[in-house]
């Protein structure tokens, strides 16, 4: 299958994917058509793409799939997410038969919860495990219950965002890109200080999306404290790299980040926010970012932001 075809097949019912087999609260995959187009304006084409917060990496396997960049490298402290994307990289044909095969109950929800907890699963199942609760779990967060509740009397049922040859054929493809993937599992600000250093400076981008500022805590089983986003300012301010950092928009991060250009947009998302939420971007100093390249909902685009009517939930993430 051609890059192109995956990307125009990962389209369904109107919403686009966005390449991951994760959901992600707060998922930065509607981001790619931007961070294509930033690559494009640094004539970063064929390099290297680099997120150091990974989550469901939804930018960078775009990103990958388009051939927009050569190779990718990934990196997540979360041991059931880093569990995920092994699994997806070592054994992606097991991956995609266990994703057809398994029958999405309320059982096998139980029984997937079971192994998440388990001090000695495997990687491969732990792996899967993330995956399928994930896909089955309210808002893809992972302690969450099951979509539809435990008596599966809600209107969306537990297998509402479980497309079985949707989803195997995601992690097929990433499969078969695999050799273009480095995946890592240690804490950001090590990843950027250690392994960072070691790719080239000229051809490279990297994106950190950390934990948010607020809600950090509700969303992510691994979250930061204030201090942890200070410093993580600091070890971003070292870097040598071009980078672009991503929060939710907050004073202290106003604070931390005040050298650098900025940018306020949002995203439409619906975990925990019942109105559209307010995020804001940062720049490395060296990073040409064109005026006419907008991010969604920008400033500039009034009509977005302005939107004040209430938040009405009416599709899953
Ligand atoms: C905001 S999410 C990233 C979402 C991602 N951009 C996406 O589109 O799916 C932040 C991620 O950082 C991870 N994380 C939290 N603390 C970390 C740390 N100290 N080092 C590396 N990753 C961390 C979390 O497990 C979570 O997956």
């Amino acid at each position: 299958m051609l890059a192109n075809d995956f990307i125009l097949n990962t389209r369904i019912s109107g919403r686009m994917s966005y390449s991951s087999p994760l959901r992600y609260p707060g998922g930065k995959g509607k981001l790619a058509g931007f961070f294509s187009q930033l690559i494009t304006a640094n004539g970063l084409e064929g390099g290297t793409y680099i997120e150091p917060f990974a989550g469901g990496a939804g930018v960078a396997m775009s990103l990958l799939a388009e051939g927009k960049v050569g190779n990718i490298v990934i990196n997540d402290i979360d041991r059931p997410i880093h569990a995920f994307w092994q699994a997806v990289l070592d054994r992606p044909e097991d991956m995609a038969r266990k994703i057809r095969e398994t029958a999405v109950t309320v059982e096998e929800w139980r029984k997937q919860k079971k192994i998440q907890r388990a001090p000695d699963a495997n990687v491969f199942d732990l792996g899967f495990s993330t995956f399928f609760l994930n896909r089955t779990n309210r808002s893809g967060v992972l302690d969450g219950g099951p979509i539809g509740g435990l008596e599966q009397k809600g209107t969306y049922k537990i297998d509402a965002r479980y497309n079985p040859e949707r989803l195997a054929g995601i992690v097929e493809h990433i499969g078969s890109l695999s050799e273009h993937i480095q995946l890592y599992g240690t804490d950001a600000e090590d990843f950027i200080r250690k392994v960072l250093p070691d790719q080239d400076r000229d051809s490279t981008l990297v994106y950190l999306d950390p934990p948010y500022y607020q809600k950090g805590a509700y969303l992510y089983m691994n979250y930061y404290s204030h201090w942890d986003h200070l410093r993580l300012s600091e070890a971003v301010d070292e870097c040598a790299h071009h980078w672009v950092v991503s929060y939710d928009d907050d004073p202290a991060i106003r604070d931390f980040y005040r050298p650098y250009r900025r940018r306020e947009f949002c995203l439409d998302y619906s975990a925990y926010e019942r109105r559209k939420g307010r995020e804001i971007m940062f720049f490395s100093d060296e990073l040409e970012v064109p005026d006419d390249l907008l991010l969604p909902g920008q400033r500039d685009n009034l009509s977005l932001l302005e939107d004040t009517r209430p938040f009405v939930q009416t599709t899953l993430i």
